[in-house]
């Protein structure tokens, strides 16, 4: 048996799981910091890397507890060394380093994106490449085509904003808290998703997205029922929105399996935890004869099973980092910068 811990701190969750042989989590233990950021409606990078140090090593050391193993007992650490908030991804990579060195152990540099794809491994024993995943989390939307565990072809991806961020930004002038998400998705349960005709931005050309007009038409929608003194229907917004989301997500994504001739699709990231693309999805996906996976929430948002999950078949392919890794902020889907 192979034993890999894990090591997430890109952005405002401190995770650290224990999982074996890839597939199977011992632990997974998230430390959020959501509360302390909500009150500024976003993630403040400074206090994001302050929090890490404080939790990260006692979150190192519940999940070894809860694995019931030791330091010793892992066969490597894998860390997110990137992409995410350069203050953030440096705690883990500056802990993950240092219990290398101590514990004689291989070190994996984790790609935060691929680790997202990975989850859904975690879930479906079975589950393997060649496959398409959509990465929709607060800071990518991307659509990938995976022939193996280690090859990485991305197809496209959003020219603006990202998906999760559209939704926060839309939850931020409804007056909801942060992150967005899960709030629009509640309030959207109430609504009409027809009843406002928000823009569905590239239909129709190729797998490449765009949020940002999407955004600014639901900002001049309340703008203007403001300044006219009319009643505004928030949940009716809310579904409208959401509704568009999820159209362009769902067409793109059936249109990237087409052209990469793959019949087997996955949704990553935490968007890919909200219901209505989840049930458009898999509506789409039994229409086309594809089989479709999605990971359960709790390995949708950030956490670190997904990152040992990414870091076993790395560990797998003689893929080892040394102690001279460093955080890449800005890194990209199927990059490798070490
Ligand atoms: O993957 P993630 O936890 O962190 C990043 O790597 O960015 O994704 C966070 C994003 C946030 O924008 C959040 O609003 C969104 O995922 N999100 C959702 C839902 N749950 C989380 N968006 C729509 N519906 C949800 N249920
Ligand atoms: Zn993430």
């Amino acid at each position: 048996m192979s034993l890999i811990i894990g090591l997430e701190t890109s952005c405002d969750e401190t995770s650290a799981a224990v999982v074996a042989d890839g597939r199977t989590v011992l632990s997974n233990i998230i430390s959020s910091q959501v509360d302390l950021h909500q009150r500024y409606g976003g993630v403040v990078p400074e206090i994001a890397s302050r929090k890490h140090i404080e939790n990260v090593m006692p979150v190192v050391h519940e999940a070894l507890a809860a694995a019931g193993a030791d330091l010793a007992d892992v066969d490597a650490i894998g860390v997110t060394y990137g992409p995410g908030l350069v203050g953030a991804l440096l705690v883990g990579v500056a802990t993950a380093k240092a219990l290398a060195f101590a514990a004689g152990k291989r070190l994996i540099g984790v790609n935060h994106l691929e680790g997202h794809v990975f989850a859904n491994f975690l879930a479906a024993a079975e589950l393997a490449p060649p496959l398409v995943a959509l990465v929709v989390s607060g800071g990518h939307t991307s659509l990938v085509a995976l022939a193996d565990c280690n090859s990485f072809r991305l197809l496209g991806q959003t020219r603006d904003d990202a998906a999760g961020e559209a939704f926060d930004k839309v939850a931020r002038v409804l007056r909801l808290p942060y992150p967005g998400g899960p709030q629009i998705e509640r309030l959207a349960a109430q609504g009409d998703p027809a009843a406002i005709a928000f823009p569905r931005a590239l239909s129709g050309t190729g797998c490449e997205f765009s949020f940002s007009g999407l955004k600014s038409a639901v900002l001049n929608y309340l703008n203007a029922a403001r300044q006219k003194g009319e009643p505004v229907n928030e949940a009716d917004v809310a579904a409208s929105f959401q509704a568009a989301v999820v159209d362009v997500l769902v067409a793109k994504t059936m249109q990237a399996a087409k052209m990469a001739g793959i019949g087997r699709v996955v949704l990553a990231g935490g968007v890919a935890a909200n219901s209505r693309l989840r049930s458009d999805m898999a509506a789409a996906c039994a229409a086309a004869g594809m089989t479709l996976h999605y990971p359960p929430p709790v390995y949708c948002t950030d956490n670190a099973a997904m990152i040992a999950c990414r870091a076993y078949y790395q560990h797998l392919a003689g893929d080892w980092a040394g102690l001279n890794l460093n955080a890449v902020p800005a890194l990209r889907l199927g990059e490798k910068k070490y």
